[in-house]
């Protein structure tokens, strides 16, 4: 991952000519501070999985991190979950301002397309079709940030909960899988890669949900603040012990879809990108 950090951020200060507050803001989170990396992580896994040199993914990568930072500091925000630690660090809010704080996150929401649409490694099918697939995916995510804020201060249904863990993360697990298929010109896969994400977006947001109420602040590096915003989360309706097993099948059935569903030239970049997020500890 050595190699994409840096291509970020050339290509951040490539594309970013507008010095200030608000792009300040920008690359205090995606940049300076950056989280995992688990959606660029996935789209290099998916095209190393067809067999395909990895470097040609890494607009989509960043195209879709760019959607991911700009949806936490959204989410961070006092009218959202109000949160003020992020990855170790202070929120974007609590340093910028909720006013550069929201248009840090209007900015990465625009760049991700810059970045496509600027690729002089992309041929204009693999654009277009990375374009419309993110944009898809990203108002998924809005959707299920919606249906997230619903379901404060009441109890909703399995049914219900389940819908609103494949939007609000499922959508972007899906969209980073879809664009590997892409930039892998395995069109033909993308349903199935779709799929993929949503079992593979439950069972992260279960984990999430776990972590929650399981780990402290300084192993999350975040706050946990279900309890106090009064979330529908997966440990709320289930309990801990019943979202663990439903995590855990959420994650084998995204293993199974991985192994029977996908025209892969070796599919163990992807399996050990699985078991990796099934291990982790934040
Ligand atoms: C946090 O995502 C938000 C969820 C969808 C649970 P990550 O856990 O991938 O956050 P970072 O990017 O590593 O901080
Ligand atoms: C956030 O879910 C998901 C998105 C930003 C789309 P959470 O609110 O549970 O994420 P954390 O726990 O703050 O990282
Ligand atoms: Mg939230
Ligand atoms: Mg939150
Ligand atoms: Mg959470």
């Amino acid at each position: 991952m050595h190699d994409f950090e840096a291509f970020i951020a050339k290509r951040f200060s490539a594309l970013l000519p507008y010095p200030g507050k608000t792009s300040d803001a920008m690359a205090y989170s995606l940049l300076n501070h950056g989280g995992k990396r688990v959606r660029p992580k996935l789209v290099i896994d998916t095209v190393a999985s067809y067999g395909i040199d990895p470097s040609i993914s890494y607009d989509l990568a960043m195209a879709v991190e760019c959607i991911h930072t700009y949806s936490l500091i959204h989410d961070d925000l006092p009218c959202m979950d109000d949160d003020t630690l992020r990855r170790g660090v202070p929120t974007n809010h609590v340093i910028y301002g909720p006013d550069n704080a929201t248009l840090a996150g209007d900015g990465l929401n625009t760049l991700a397309f810059e970045v496509i649409a600027t690729s002089t490694v992309l041929n204009d099918h693999q654009k277009v079709a990375a374009t419309s697939t993110l944009a898809r995916m990203a108002n998924g995510m809005v959707y299920g940030q919606c249906i997230d804020l619903a379901s404060e201060h009441t109890q909703i249904d399995a049914q219900t909960l389940l819908k609103l863990h494949q939007y609000k993360t499922g959508c972007l697990l899906s969209a980073a899988l879809m664009l590997g298929g892409i930039a892998s010109s395995h069109d033909e896969d993308l349903s199935a890669l779709e799929n993929i994400g949503y079992d593979l977006g439950i069972a992260f947001q279960f984990q999430d949900d776990i972590f929650d109420v399981t780990k402290d602040e300084v192993t999350l590096g975040k706050n946990n603040s279900d309890v106090r915003n009064e979330k529908s989360t997966s440990v709320s309706l289930f309990g801990l012990t019943k979202a663990k097993t439903m995590m855990q099948d959420y994650y084998d059935h995204a293993l199974d879809l991985v192994e029977t569903t996908l025209h892969l030239a070796d599919p163990k970049p992807l399996q050990d990108f699985i078991h990796a997020l099934i291990k982790r500890d934040h």
